[in-house]
């Protein structure tokens, strides 16, 4: 018999609710009856709210497990590449071999931008920061690319999906070349999709690029890494952009948008910028101190996740990275980055964050690698972007394809009751 879950409200008969089940994690009280019943559900933050039914990634939070498609992210991370992700993410199945190659292949060979495109960039200021400059220009490929802008259309969603993977990096290295004053550089298509964006934002026409291959492999973990985390704030207003009808540019965009949040993917800037004020060793006992202070709104920039409560496993797989990077580039003793780790140290065994259950996330690594690469700290968040946009192109096709109604919230209204107008001279 069907699980079901029985609410009673004073005075009235109870209201049975249908309990849903997954093929793991909790179960879901299916509460969308309600409204009939003159109720609405309040739960501000979504803390316990699942807003739809969704096959691509899965977290348990307090175990520290992330499965794509059912495949354990430490898995991919040893054992694939961000292209091979993306097309699990939106295949739901990895590629056989010669899937794999035409999978490649196509995007390799969307990779550059409308010609005209180049001439917006010339609208933004030079200190413009990236993630606005993204905001905009993606949006604006919704004007360039109007052949694969029906969403019924199953070609189209997948052409649009492919050009905005491809064209991501581009359009990235296109905003520091445009901050440095450098020519832009046309992707060259004999390069792997992390090798290619390396080579777009730190090569010049003027001279051969050789990409360090420990390097592009910390780049592409750091874009798979990133991949997808299913009902995060971005993904979830992408979804909710998408129940509109608005095209896939549009909603891209508008995950953008909702990334650049310090408490989302601009996190990994916020480390860094943290790390600067903390500026040596010796005051990180008075950070942590400000940070449990709770009259005091600083907080440890990259420490603490809203679902994992136990460790972050994309923050494990990015710390070993995080090793590789500054052992090949010989970073060890980098002020800034021993900083980190005395911080990293001290924050693991203080007893507000144990109890808080507060580790280093993924953004924490993530800033460090980013930095030692040479990334400009303005552009992190934007490399954070590259990596979830076939997570984003994911969900927002799994929804377009099944059946969906426009996302529409309702509220707590706390505000006056009706009243009656007052004219000017009788306020
Ligand atoms: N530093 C100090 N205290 C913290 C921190 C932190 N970074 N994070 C949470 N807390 C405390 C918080 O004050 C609260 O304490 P209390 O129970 O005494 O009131 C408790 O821990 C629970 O925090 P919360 O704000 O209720 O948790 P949340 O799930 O709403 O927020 C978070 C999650 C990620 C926004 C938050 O931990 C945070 O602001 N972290 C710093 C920003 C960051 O690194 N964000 C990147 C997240 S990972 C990448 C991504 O998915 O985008």
């Amino acid at each position: 018999m069907a699980k079901k879950a029985r609410l009673t409200i004073e005075g009235r008969d109870p209201i049975d609710l249908p309990i849903l089940a997954g093929t793991t994690g909790p179960d879901v009280i299916d509460v969308s009856g309600l409204t009939a019943q003159g109720y609405f559900t309040y739960d501000p933050g979504f803390v316990s709210t699942a807003s739809c039914e969704s096959a691509i990634t899965y977290i348990d939070g307090d175990a520290g497990i992330l499965l794509h498609r059912g495949y354990p992210i430490e898995q991919l991370a040893e054992q694939s590449d961000f292209l091979e992700v993306c097309y699990l993410l939106l295949n739901g199945e990895l590629p056989n071999a010669s899937q794999k190659a035409n999978f490649d292949f196509t995007i390799s060979h969307h990779t550059m931008v409308h010609e005209q495109l180049r001439v917006f960039f010339n609208g933004f200021r030079r200190d413009a920061h990236p993630m606005a400059i993204m905001i905009g220009v993606v949006g604006a490929l919704s004007a360039f690319y109007h052949d694969s802008l029906d969403i019924a259309d199953e070609h189209h969603r997948r052409v649009s999906a492919m050009r905005l993977i491809a064209k991501m990096p581009t359009l990235a290295a296109m905003c520091y070349k445009y901050s440095l004053g450098q020519p832009f550089m046309y992707p060259r298509n004999d390069l792997s999709y992390a090798e290619n964006f390396l080579y777009m934002m730190f090569g010049n026409p003027c001279e051969p690029f050789v990409v360090n291959p420990v390097i592009a492999k910390a780049m592409d973990r750091i874009f798979m890494l990133h991949a997808d985390h299913e009902q995060n704030a971005s993904t979830s207003t992408v979804r909710l952009a998408g129940s509109t009808g608005a095209n896939p540019f549009a909603c891209i965009a508008s995950g953008i948008a909702a990334l650049w949040g310090p408490s989302h993917g601009g996190a990994n800037e916020a480390v860094l910028t943290m790390l600067d004020e903390i500026g040596d060793a010796s005051r990180v006992g008075e950070f942590v101190k400000k940070a449990k202070d709770k009259n005091d709104p600083f907080r440890l920039m990259g420490f603490g996740h809203r679902v994992y409560k136990n460790y972050d496993p994309r923050a494990r797989v990015m710390k070993q990275t995080c090793d590789e990077v500054l052992a090949e580039l010989g970073l060890g003793s980098d002020p800034q980055l021993k900083l980190a780790m005395e911080l990293e140290k001290i924050a693991l065994e203080d007893d507000y964050f144990v109890e808080r259950k507060l580790y280093p996330n993924v953004d924490f690594y993530s800033g460090i690698i980013l930095k030692a690469i040479g990334i400009p700290v303005n552009m992190f968040t934007v490399m954070f972007a590259t990596g979830r946009t076939p997570g984003w192109i994911a969900h927002w096709n799994e929804m377009i394809s099944g059946s969906y109604r426009i996302g529409r919230p309702r509220q707590l209204y706390t505000g006056h009751p009706h009243r009656d107008f007052l004219p000017v001279d009788k306020r």
